[in-house]
C-alpha cells in the first residue's frame, strides 16, 4: 500500500471515526480518540490521518508533530559530537530545532505494509521542504522503549540518543522516584541528509 493513494486529513475533519481506530496499543489509541483534539487546541501538537479516499471515515494511519529542540549543552560531549556530527562546527547552536513524531499509529488492519515506513518518509520530506515555514534540523521519536520498535525506528534511520537508560534520565531531568520508570527512549535523524552528502566523509 502507497500512501501516495490515500488522503491526508487533519484532526478535525468532520467525516472521521477516530474511535474505530485501532493500532494496537491503547495509549495511542487513547490519544486520537481522546486527547488529540484538546492537544491540538492547544497548540500542542497537530494530528493528522491518511485515509482511504472512497471511504474516508475509515482511518488507516495516524500521527502528531510537534516543534521541539535538542539542547546541546545538556548532551555529554561524545552525544554532542554524535547528535550533531554534520553540523560545520562554526555554525555549532546552543540548540538544534528539531520535529518531534508522536503516536505514530497504523491500524492493525494495515500493518506491516510499509506504511510507518512511508509515514516516518514522508514526515522529513514536509519538515525540509523549501516551503516548511521554520528551520527543522532533526526528526524525534520518543519511542517506546520495546526491541521490536527500537528495532524498526532504527531501520527507518533514527538512532538513540542515548546508550545507557541513566544518561537519558539526566539529560530528561528524569525523577525516577517522582516520575517512575523511564519507558520511552529518545531517538534522532539528521535530516540533512535528505538535502546534501555528508561532509564528514
Ligand atoms: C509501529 C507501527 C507504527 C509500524 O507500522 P507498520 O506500518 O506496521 O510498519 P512497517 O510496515 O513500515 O514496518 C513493519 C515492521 O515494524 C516492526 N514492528 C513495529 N511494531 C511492531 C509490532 N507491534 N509488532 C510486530 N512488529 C512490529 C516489525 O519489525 C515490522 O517488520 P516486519 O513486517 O518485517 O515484521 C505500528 O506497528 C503501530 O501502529 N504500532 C502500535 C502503535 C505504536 O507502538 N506506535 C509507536 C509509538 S512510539
Amino acid at each position: 500500500m502507497n500512501i501516495l493513494d490515500l488522503k491526508l486529513v487533519p484532526q478535525g475533519a468532520p467525516e472521521l471515526n477516530i474511535q474505530a481506530f485501532d493500532c494496537g496499543r491503547k495509549s495511542v489509541n487513547d490519544f486520537f480518540h481522546n486527547e488529540a483534539h484538546d492537544y491540538q487546541e492547544e497548540l500542542f501538537g497537530k494530528t493528522y490521518y491518511w485515509v482511504i479516499p472512497e471511504r474516508p471515515m475509515d482511518i488507516v494511519a495516524g500521527f502528531t508533530v510537534a516543534n521541539a529542540s535538542i539542547f546541546t549543552k545538556r548532551l555529554p560531549n561524545a552525544r554532542q559530537k554524535k547528535i550533531g556530527f554534520e553540523v560545520h562546527h562554526e555554525k555549532g547552536l546552543i540548540n538544534y530545532p528539531s520535529i518531534l513524531l508522536a503516536q505514530l499509529g497504523v491500524d492493525i488492519k494495515y500493518k506491516g505494509l510499509n506504511l510507518g515506513q512511508q509515514i516516518i518518509e514522508f514526515v522529513m520530506q514536509w519538515f525540509t521542504s523549501p516551503d516548511n515555514k521554520s528551520g527543522c534540523r532533526h526528526l524525534i521519536v520518543d519511542a517506546y522503549d520495546e526491541p521490536h520498535l527500537l528495532d524498526f525506528y532504527q531501520r527507518n534511520g533514527l538512532n538513540l540518543f542515548f546508550s545507557s537508560v541513566e544518561q537519558e534520565m539526566e539529560y530528561r531531568n528524569w525523577d525516577k522516584e517522582k516520575d517512575g520508570a523511564l519507558e520511552t527512549r529518545l531517538m534522532f535523524r539528521d535530516m540533512i541528509l535528505l538535502k546534501r552528502p555528508s561532509i564528514r566523509r
